[in-house]
């Protein structure tokens, strides 16, 4: 690895005198008579680093010829302290060597502000640009920091399978996986497709969730957590919604619904702080550019305790907000219904002003592994809903008990042999426990501000769009 220096480092240690090579993209060239300014950026940093070329320079004339915004360079220089407004330091050239050019007659990210819709279509490129940037790294940030929480707490990072037989939130959402020629699937007496003949010898599909894994693991280690790729076909069209995203999920043994929410209360605080304290850059600038409430929301989530009602509270909450007709809703409300997007986002945005954690769902409207309260009406289950975003984390108590497990997955039209592993941890030492799902890009979205979830994966995918 050559001795190379991070412009991010640069920025801020760098110290006049210095000589030092750096590789990275032109962001803008400015010629003057005798010398030019070139800004490179190396997606350490949103800044880049200010070099001037002087005509001193060996091959001088040809390499400005070459470099043009978008082409990738490697320049050794020696850093001066900057005359200019903007930077500390800049550096001054005594050597260019051009990579790659960058043609500026068909280069599509010009030196002015695109649309998001625009970006999307050339997301290979759009990583390039300074609000992807900041997105990217703060992402970055946002997974280092779930580890570091975790990891402090004594917690087992453990990777669950991406392939299953089983839904776990049993919606019938999943993607199937095969490798029969769907041009002429192998079909039973019955007509249907003959899945002994298939791969793994049954259906299979891509997960939803790790969470049925994860409890496995939970009966041994007591604390653990998954963080993978997950996977929803469901066709909603949404500003929150992928067809594949990301998800955390810790899974605790020996834990109650109090526990689970103390955990998602401290875990999404050390987030925001860790963001915070290292992408102090980047959240200013969505602060500036994006929603002007992003530095005041994380200070908000940081310091402040997060409201905790449950379901038939929100419900009667919500009843009378409509009866003092403070607020009009699409959807009808009344106790039994699943909350819509726009109540969840009234009650965390305009009543409570902050995260509320929601507990305690009629048993009808969620998955079959919540634990059953002794209402016999509802599950010790937790929504966390986030201002601006709406549910941001699902979780649970789990079911520990055999035989009201057994009878809630036949209610719930599951094939209860399935499953059978899955029981047997309710066989051999169960013990209460919980856990939750956070979905990492509505994080990502909460923290930066970002409006479409397209816009904080690198490479989304949701209905009809797999390019990239
Ligand atoms: O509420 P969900 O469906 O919960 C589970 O999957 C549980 N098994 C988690 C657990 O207890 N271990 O999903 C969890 C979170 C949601 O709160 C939401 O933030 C996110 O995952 N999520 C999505 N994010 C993006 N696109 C989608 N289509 C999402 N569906 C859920
Ligand atoms: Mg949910």
């Amino acid at each position: 690895m050559p001795a190379l220096e991070r412009i991010k480092h640069i920025l801020t240690a760098g110290m006049p005198g210095e000589t030092l090579t750096i590789q990275g993209w032109v962001r803008t060239k400015r010629s003057a008579k005798k010398f030019t300014f070139i800004e490179v950026n190396d997606g350490s940093a949103m800044g880049g680093l200010q070099v001037i070329a002087s005509e001193a320079i060996p091959d001088y004339a040809a390499s400005m010829e070459r470099i043009s915004t978008g082409a990738a360079v490697k320049i050794s220089g020696t850093l001066a302290e900057s005359p200019g407004k903007g930077q500390r330091v800049e550096l001054q050239a005594s050597e260019i060597e051009v990579f790659g050019e960058c043609d500026g007659e068909t280069y599509p990210l010009q030196k002015k502000r695109h649309s998001f819709e625009f970006l999307r279509s050339i997301g290979h490129l759009r990583s390039r640009t300074n609000t992807l940037g900041a997105v990217f790294r703060v992402r970055n940030a946002c997974a280092t920091a779930i580890h570091e929480f975790f990891q402090s707490q004594g917690f087992l990072w453990m990777h669950t399978p991406i392939l299953t037989a089983s839904d776990c939130e049993g919606a019938g959402e999943m993607f199937t996986v095969t490798r029969f020629n769907l041009d002429s699937i192998p079909q039973g007496k019955d007509g249907k497709a003959d899945y002994s003949q298939d791969f793994f010898g049954k259906p299979a599909y891509l997960t939803v969730s790790g969470q049925l894994e994860a409890e496995c693991m939970a009966m041994a280690f007591s604390n653990v957590y998954t963080f993978g790729p997950t996977f929803r076909a469901e066709n909603s069209n949404t500003s929150r919604h992928l067809a594949e995203f990301w998800m955390v999920e810790p899974e605790m043994a020996f834990c109650d619904l109090g526990g689970n929410m103390d955990l998602a209360e401290a875990f999404l605080k050390h987030v925001f702080s860790y963001v915070m304290e290292h992408c102090a850059e980047d959240m200013e600038f969505f602060n500036q550019r994006i929603d002007d409430s992003v530095l005041k929301t994380a200070e908000n989530i940081i310091h402040s305790e997060f409201a905790r009602i449950t379901y038939s509270e929100a419900i009667a909450l919500l009843e009378k907000t409509i009866e003092t007709g403070s607020k009009t809703f699409e959807y009808p409300v009344s106790w039994g219904i699943d909350l819509q997007s726009e109540h969840e986002r009234y009650l965390a945005e305009e009543h409570f002003k902050k995260p509320v954690i929601v507990t305690d769902y009629p048993t009808g409207i969620k998955a079959f592994y919540m634990r059953l309260n002794d209402d016999d009406k509802t599950v010790a289950a937790m929504d966390v809903l986030a201002p601006g975003i709406g549910e941001i984390i699902g979780g649970a108590q789990r079911e520990e008990r055999l035989d009201i497990l057994e009878r809630r997955i036949i209610e719930a039209g599951l094939p209860l042999e399935d499953y059978w592993w899955y029981l047997d941890l309710r066989r051999y030492g169960t013990v209460p426990h919980a856990g939750f799902g956070l979905g990492f890009e509505r994080l990502v979205q909460f923290i930066t501000g970002m409006t479409n979830i397209r816009d904080v994966i690198p490479f989304p995918r949701t209905p009809d769009n797999l390019d990239f």
